[in-house]
């Protein structure tokens, strides 16, 4: 089966009343006929639905569209990207381990590498996602995960996945990937030899910016571990969520396609506008890694960055001369957004920090919506002109 075909046509079996579209389970647990059956089913002679935290017909659809999009036999579902993030790693490291992370991470990820992590005995070297000698190092030093993101956040950075799954394999480490920005439509990790991909199903997989929600997908072997975590601790998806999340997966193709053309037109109308300095966004002619970027990604997904000429007083007029673009922290929403990095979803990094990262006073970062793309490069070209940015 296809991708959208599956990500349409994957249902649990129907109810007696014979739905076409799949209902909600809004239930927290599941009865049984007699103690006996209840005994089965704790004692997993029989498989099924016992209690939410656990797993629920909607969260297993879900799980079930999403291992087929990534191409990975197993997953688990959480209340948010976070919480995978967070379930991954907790369940697979434990005092004395080693991580190799890439610094162009998601902000709260490094937050718990850094933060959280060291007081359980767990160190983090992270290195420079375009320094490949500083892979190679880190990674001899045997970690138990590698955990990256490509392309990065905001700065669309790329990172090889078949090279850096080869080499976590050497090294015998788990290689997690988070594939929130390009979702499986436009990049499948496993395809390069990842073991575990993460989702923000908070983004494009809701892609109305309505939800909360996370995955982990991977072989049983990587899965099992982190669904004991969560089956215990509790941060899981909410049988309304996986519904909401299932029903979107039916039209992610389709949406993917359209973000990516509509970004693609705009970064390239950004580049030719003299108030920008650079942009980056991976299937444009200047991107570093084109080569890359059409090796492992389909399209080249709905998230660009750019630079603004001025200085942060030029960038904050900009956003304020908007009209049509919503100013929010979000992305992968069917409206395009624009947010302002340095002084929002990165504000907790040091400037030197974010200078790694890409992120400057006068960086930009667009998730770039489903409008029509005139109206989108109309009212950012019009922003230019009002705070005199030319
Ligand atoms: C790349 C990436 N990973 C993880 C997350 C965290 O996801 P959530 O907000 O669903 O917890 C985000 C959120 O912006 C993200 O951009």
């Amino acid at each position: 089966m296809k991708d959208a075909t599956g990500a349409i046509r994957l249902q649990p079996t129907k109810s007696e009343f014979r739905e076409h579209s799949g209902p909600i389970f809004m239930t927290s647990s599941f009865q049984y006929s007699s103690a006996e059956e209840a005994e089965a089913y704790f004692s997993g002679k029989i498989e099924g639905d016992i209690y939410s935290r656990f797993s629920n017909p909607n969260t297993t659809e879900l799980i079930d569209k999403m291992c087929h999009l990534e191409q990975l036999p197993a997953g688990v579902a959480t209340a948010s990207g976070m919480a995978a993030i967070f379930a991954t790693l907790s369940a697979h490291l434990k005092s004395g381990d080693l991580v190799v992370a890439s610094g162009s991470l998601f902000g709260n990820t490094l937050y718990i590498l850094q933060n959280i992590l060291p007081s359980w005995g767990i160190d983090t070297i992270l290195v420079d996602i375009k320094d490949n000698e500083g892979w190679v190092k880190a990674i001899s030093k045997k970690p138990k995960i590698v955990i990256i993101e490509t392309p990065s956040n905001p700065g669309l950075q790329l990172i090889d996945l078949e090279w850096l799954s080869k080499l976590s394999k050497q090294s015998g480490s788990i290689f997690a990937v988070d594939n929130c920005f390009a979702t499986p439509i436009i990049q499948k990790p496993a395809l390069w030899g990842a073991d575990i991909v993460i989702h923000s199903a908070t983004k494009f997989i809701d892609g109305q910016g309505r939800v909360l929600g996370g995955i982990v997908l991977g072989k049983e072997e990587f899965i099992s571990p982190v669904f004991d975590f969560l089956r215990r601790t509790g941060a899981s998806l909410s049988p309304f969520n996986a519904w909401i999340l299932s029903k979107s997966l039916e039209t992610l193709e389709v949406r993917m396609e359209r973000h990516s053309k509509n970004a693609f037109s705009l970064a390239r109308e950004l580049e030719s506008h003299s108030g920008i300095t650079s942009v980056s966004y991976p299937f444009l002619e200047s991107h570093p890694d084109l080569t890359l970027a059409k090796k492992q990604m389909k399209w080249g997904g709905g998230v660009l960055c750019c630079n603004l000429k001025g200085d942060k007083y030029h960038a904050f007029n900009f956003i304020n001369s908007l009209s049509l673009l919503s100013i929010t922290a979000n992305l992968g929403d069917t409206r395009t957004i624009v947010t302002h990095p340095a002084t929002t979803t990165h504000s907790k990094l040091s400037p030197e920090e974010r200078a790694k990262s890409g992120i400057t006073d006068t960086t930009l970062r667009f998730s770039v919506g489903l409008e029509s793309i005139d109206d989108i490069i109309n009212d950012i070209t019009d922003a230019l002109e009002k705070s005199n940015i030319e």
